[in-house]
């Protein structure tokens, strides 16, 4: 095999296609916030913790620092055009979830609404947040999740039915519902 050196900047471009989320915040004034991240994954499976990774700039960061919980939404392919407009930058307090016409889901566990369209709400509650270079890393405890009925199958995700999003790079995603299994 022949190898090339791409510089250790572009780590991140290789470590893809990524699971791709959208996280639901609120502020103390209940102003309601959803913004796209791709650095994500779970930690922990007993307690359940799950971490995403954000730019403190980000109004999801601001949001988190007030009101310590958020809700982790999955999108799939029906709603990647609202899912890109949720990561479009709006003045802080502007609530993409109507910016995206997509529809708020009152969560059981944390104050945040979930995404009705997207296949799946998990509510978390903040655990720890860490610096790491030029992100923190924000680990959440998950305190409820739920699902679209008939999206597992076997105990897991139906991804030919769900069709999950996966994050390329830029504008560029990979729709995940091409399953092989081990031989
Ligand atoms: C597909 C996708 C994935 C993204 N992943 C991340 C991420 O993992 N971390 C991050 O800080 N920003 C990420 N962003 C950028 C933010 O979503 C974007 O800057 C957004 O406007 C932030 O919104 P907010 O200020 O309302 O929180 C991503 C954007 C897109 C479109």
């Amino acid at each position: 095999m022949d190898f090339e050196e791409i510089g250790t900047e572009n780590a991140y471009r290789i470590l893809a296609p990524r699971p791709t989320i959208i996280v639901t915040t609120i502020n103390k004034k209940g102003e309601v916030n959803a913004a796209p991240f791709s650095f994500t994954m779970p930690v922990s499976m007993n307690p359940p913790l799950i971490a995403f990774a954000s730019v403190t700039s980000h109004d999801t960061y601001k949001n988190i620092a007030e009101v310590d919980e958020f809700v982790v939404n999955i999108p799939n392919e029906n709603i990647l055009k609202e899912l890109w407009i949720t990561g479009e930058k709006f003045p802080y307090g502007i609530n993409e979830i109507e910016k995206a016409n997509l529809t708020p889901k009152s969560s059981k566990k944390v104050s945040p609404p979930g995404i009705d369209e997207c296949v799946a709400c998990i509510e978390c509650k903040v655990h720890w947040i860490k610096k790491a270079g030029d992100h923190d890393i924000i680990v959440g405890e998950v305190l409820d999740v739920s699902i679209q009925s008939d999206s597992l199958k076997e105990g897991l995700l139906d991804v030919k039915k769900v069709k999950p999003i996966l994050h390329l790079g830029g504008m560029n995603f990979v729709v995940g519902d091409h399953l092989k299994k081990v031989e």
